[in-house]
């Protein structure tokens, strides 16, 4: 299920010692639009299309979701559209993970959208933290500029499809705040006992 938690970063104590306690936590899909709308960032729910086979390439998956991806760049906006797909047996998933954990900002939109499993998106806005764990299809729209982070967690599982505005794709600046490791990972949140 899709979650949001939402946490007044002052009242988080650095270092993670101390799980925070979100001040909304919710599986509301009309809320969660909702919460998110109201601070900038994009979310919508697309409907279900017909599962990928496993060994579903790049354009087999961006084929699959041609409509969608001919509504999402209408204007003429995110020219640029790949697929990334990891799952528990890949190589590199310990630094793939990584890679995206720690907070950064770009210089364009990052939009994303969830053709298969799952990836936490936290995203640092004006003195607050939001979580959202994103589910197959799930898409969401994070501004340029925004500070944020994703976890794929310890044993990746997710299929999105990526869009971006710059032909050169993923470049990142990090902030070189510690901020990621004092909130919850992806597999705390998706233990029962670990949700808040
Ligand atoms: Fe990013």
């Amino acid at each position: 299920m899709t979650l949001l938690a939402i946490y007044d970063h002052s009242n988080t104590l650095a270092g993670g010692q101390i799980a925070p306690l979100p001040q909304l936590f919710t599986g509301n899909a009309e809320l969660i639009a909702s919460e998110l709308g109201q601070r900038g960032i994009g979310f919508e729910r697309w409907p279900a299309r017909a599962s990928l086979a496993p060994d579903a390439d790049q354009a087999a998956i961006l084929a699959a979701y041609a409509p969608e991806i001919a509504r999402v760049q209408q204007g003429g906006g995110y020219a640029t559209v790949d697929a990334i797909r990891l799952n528990p047996e890949h190589p590199d998933r310990v630094a793939l993970r990584q890679k995206f954990l720690a907070e950064h900002t770009h210089s364009e939109d990052e939009v994303r959208f969830f053709v298969e499993g799952q990836g936490l998106f936290c995203l640092h806005i004006k003195g607050e933290v939001l979580q959202l764990v994103c589910q197959q299809n799930d898409w969401i729209a994070v501004p340029a500029g925004t500070r944020h982070w994703f976890d794929m967690g310890s044993e990746p599982r997710f299929c999105a499809l990526r869009f971006f505005n710059n032909s050169e794709g993923w470049v990142a600046a990090f902030s070189g705040d510690p901020i990621a490791q004092s909130y919850p990972f992806l597999d705390a949140l998706l233990q029962p006992q670990g949700a808040p």
